[in-house]
């Protein structure tokens, strides 16, 4: 808990006045929030975007305004968590189920900072298996196409049901041991019908903040 509340914490100190702000969501992005609520009670003035009902609640609880991205021209910095990140800061996203909404929030974001703790990093992406997010028409025959690109599929469940996303959709994690090519794999996936978004996201990282249990950080970028 101490690493990923350092990074996140660290993050939130490139915030200034005046900025819009993407809210990541995960349990490194819950303490860049609290962070930001408890900036934003001393006087700091930011407008949020956030990336899940859940961080837009608790942004809310904690006095930030909040605004839809439809009524955003772009978002100055957004700051959120990942599963992986490897030595290029290329990422594996959506072990909390939101990474269709990151991943539209990333590619709206000038600046990307993402707060992980030290486990997070790897030499190659993989190990953590790959969240696709697909809808839930035809969900077998969409686990059967992604299987053909080198996986094993599994439907998230949630209480012996499929997990719903925030946009009512089933999230598919995918086992694929370890990925050599991210960047095709991240079209390969999307190329099929019925998937939405994949938890690959390349070259949306612009700093890497890596927290250590003391409390260190390292900062990458
Ligand atoms: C949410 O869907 C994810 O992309 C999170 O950002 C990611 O799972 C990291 O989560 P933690 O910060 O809880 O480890």
């Amino acid at each position: 808990m101490e690493s990923k509340r350092a990074a996140a914490e660290q993050a939130v100190e490139y915030v200034q006045d005046g900025m819009i702000v993407g809210l990541g969501t995960g349990s490194t992005a819950y303490w860049a929030i609290q962070k930001l609520g408890s900036r934003v009670k001393d006087g700091l003035g930011i407008q949020a975007v956030a990336t899940s009902v859940q961080s837009e609640q608790l942004a809310l609880e904690l006095g930030i305004p909040v605004l839809s991205l439809s009524d955003v021209f772009e978002i100055d910095l957004t700051i959120d968590g990942a599963d992986e990140v490897d030595s290029d800061w290329n990422l594996i996203k959506g072990g909390g189920g939101a990474l269709l909404r990151e991943k539209i929030v990333a590619a709206a974001s000038k600046e990307l900072i993402v707060v992980v703790d030290h486990t997070k990093q790897v030499q190659r992406l993989g190990k953590f298996h790959l969240p696709v997010e697909i809808v839930s028409f035809g969900a077998g025959q969409t686990q059967r196409k992604l299987q053909k690109l080198g996986c094993i599929p599994s439907l998230r469940l949630h209480q012996n049901k499929p997990f719903i996303t925030d946009n009512g959709n089933y999230i598919v994690d995918c086992d694929f041991k370890e990925i050599k090519c991210a960047e095709e794999l991240e079209s390969s996936i999307n190329r099929i019908p019925g998937v939405v978004e994949n938890g690959l996201f390349i070259r949306l990282a612009s700093k890497v903040m890596v927290g250590y249990p003391n409390g260190s950080v390292q900062e990458l970028g």
